[in-house]
Order: structure tokens, then sequence, then C-alpha cells
């Protein structure tokens, strides 16, 4: 049974709850229509407002998930932001040597609408996925999402995973909600856990966090992306970097109506889809790692383009000249996120 949902058929994503088409297994929100009604966008602010929170964890300690409504805002404005950030984060992983799980247990853990599980599910494939969280709403209302998206795949809420040992733990925009038990829970899960991906928003102080995270990992597992080598990350080396990277988003988010108008409501900047990423493995990854991985966003000007470079040795500059190569000074100025390794 779908979550009750109001007054949204012309307007839905299809994929998402309340859809009457059954979409196709893949990860939706790629081209979501979003005309927000009034309503719509006054829960889309105050979940924002809370999102953006200097205080967080503190702000967020109680379940803000009202009612099914809010989730369902969520759902078809800021979840597909985040569903192109594991895009990308997904794409990499692949390229990074990321198998197929078809067989495996897969939990996400504070799943909200679930955008997480429904993008790795269509990109690696799952037997069951788990849909964790503390609002007992969003794991009824993500795992009738995944249902719908993924009927192939059995899907539960799970309240307690407390002995739960997934094959792939999936944690998406939680971290920074978390205060010291709520760590040390996810902590304890992560020990129980094969392969970990996990997407933060790419500000300076969650990507920290999360590469505090590999530090505690980078012992025991392997870092498999977005990093180039296993050793301590060169982005804590100092108090001003941080690991982070931008998706790009689809190109109807500029053409289309809707897309601009609700981005201009909740003074969203539609260009920046910053992350930070970790993909985690047990077992040693088959490919090699590639020599250094491009950070943030590169610095381009008429004749030349500046990047830096996470390497083994620490965050290095590098310059690409428009004149000596023309081809990739304009991909990093048109297109950065493509480019992940310098030639
Ligand atoms: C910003 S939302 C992100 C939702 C979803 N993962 C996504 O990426 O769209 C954070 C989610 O984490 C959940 N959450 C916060 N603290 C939690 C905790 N200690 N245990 C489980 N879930 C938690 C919240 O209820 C919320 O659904």
């Amino acid at each position: 049974m779908l979550p009750a949902l109001r007054g949204q058929d012309r307007t839905q994503p299809p994929g998402e709850p309340g859809s009457r088409r059954l979409p196709k297994l893949r990860c939706r929100g790629d081209t979501a229509v979003v005309t927000l009604s009034r309503d719509e966008l006054a829960r889309l602010q105050r979940l924002r407002g809370i999102f953006l929170d200097d205080d967080l964890a503190r702000a967020a300690r109680t379940d803000y998930w009202r009612d099914d409504a809010d989730l369902a805002a969520y759902a078809r404005m800021l979840a597909p932001r985040i569903g192109w950030k594991w895009q990308a984060a997904l794409a990499e992983s692949r390229a990074r040597g990321w198998r197929r799980t078809d067989q495996a247990v897969v939990l996400d853990y504070g799943c909200g609408t679930g955008i997480a599980g429904r993008c790795y599910t269509a990109a690696f494939g799952a037997g069951t996925v788990l849909c964790h969280d503390r609002s007992p709403r969003a794991m009824a209302f993500a795992a009738a999402a995944l249902r719908q998206a993924a009927p192939g795949t059995a899907v539960h809420p799970a309240s307690d995973v407390g002995a739960v040992r997934p094959d792939v733990l999936l944690v998406s925009h939680v971290l920074g909600e978390l205060d010291a038990d709520g760590e040390r829970q996810l902590a304890a899960l992560l020990e129980r856990s094969a392969q970990v991906l996990w997407v933060e928003p790419g500000n300076r102080q969650c990507s920290r966090r999360l590469s505090g995270v590999r530090e505690r990992l980078r012992g025991t597992w392997h870092i498999l992306a977005p990093c180039p080598h296993p050793g301590a990350c060169p982005a804590l080396a100092s108090a001003d970097d941080w690991c982070h990277f931008f998706a790009p988003p689809p190109p109807e988010v500029f053409t289309d109506g809707d897309w601009v108008r609700a981005a201009r409501e909740l003074g969203i900047d539609q260009r920046a889809l910053p992350y930070a990423f970790l993909a985690a493995t047990r077992t040693a990854p088959s490919s090699a790692a590639p020599p250094h991985r491009v950070l943030g966003r590169p610095e381009v000007d008429a004749h030349q383009a500046r990047v830096r470079l996470c390497t083994a040795t620490g965050v290095q500059h590098a310059t690409v000249q428009k004149r000596s190569a023309p081809a990739l000074w304009r991909q990093l100025k048109k297109d950065p996120a493509t480019v992940r390794n310098l030639p």
C-alpha cells in the first residue's frame, strides 16, 4: 500500500510514490517535473531550514517528518538532487571496480524517502533492501517507493538493525544529523558490513567528517573510491581543505520552467550539487587506482585551468594550458564534473 498523497497526479514525477505508472527499474528523479503547490513549497522551506541549520545534530534530534506530505514534497524536489549525486558516485564506483550485487542484502541507513536505495538498486541490483530510519513514516514511504521501482527485489522497513549484517551499507546525508551516540551506532553497523557506499553534502564540515570515517576504515578496509591511494587523507592535512566534487544536474533543470521557478522560490543554486562520497569494501579491488583524483571545481580563465589533485603525497596543484591542451581546457570549463583525472 502506498503512502497517501494528495493532489499530485498531474505533476508527480514518475517513479515516486503516488505515481500511477509503474516506473522502470532505474533511479528516477533525473527528469522529475516539479510544479510545486504553495503547501509543498512551505514544507520544503521548513525542511531546508532544518537541513541548513548550523547545529543540525541538535535541531534534528527529533523526527521532523510530520506526515507523508512532508516526505512527498522532499521526494519531488530535494531527493532528485541527491539522486544526481548518487548517480555520480555510483558511476565512479563502477569505474573503480564496484561489482553488481544482485543477491545482496542492502541496508539504506537513514533512508528518508529512499532515494539512495533506489539509485543503488537500479545501478547494481539487490536481493533484499532494508529501509532503516528513526522515522517509521520514512521507512514505510521508502519501502513503498522501492517496491514500485524494483518489483523483483524484496523490500522491508527495518526499525531494528542491531543484528543485521549488510552486504552493502548505504548512507546518504545522515552524518550531519547524528550525535555521538548515533555515530557510534552507525560505526557498529559498519563493523558488520561487507561494503559501504556513503554520500554526504560536499560542504567542509560534512566532507571532513566523512574523511574522518575513511581514516578509521582504512586500516581494515579497501577504500575503492574516490581516493587514488590508501594513505592518510591529504584533505585533512590542512584545516581549509575538504574532499568534494560537483555532480552535474540534468540540463532540464535549467530549461524547465517548473524546475527554474521551484529552485528560485527555495533559493537553490541549480548549478551547484556539491557532494562527498566514500566507497569501501572488505575485499581488495581488482582494478588499479588512478594516480590522482581531481578535487572540487577547477578555476578556469581565458588561458588556463587550475586544478587541485589528490595524490598519495598530498594535495597538489596542476595547470592545464589552453594553448597546449585546448580540448581538456574546454572540458574543464564546460563539463568539469566529467574530468576525474588528468592525462
Ligand atoms: C537529510 S535526511 C536524508 C534522507 C535520505 N538518506 C536522502 O539522502 O535523501 C536524513 C534522514 O536520516 C534520518 N535519521 C536521522 N538520525 C537518525 C538516526 N539516529 N537513526 C536513523 N535515522 C536517522 C532522518 O529521519 C532522515 O530521514
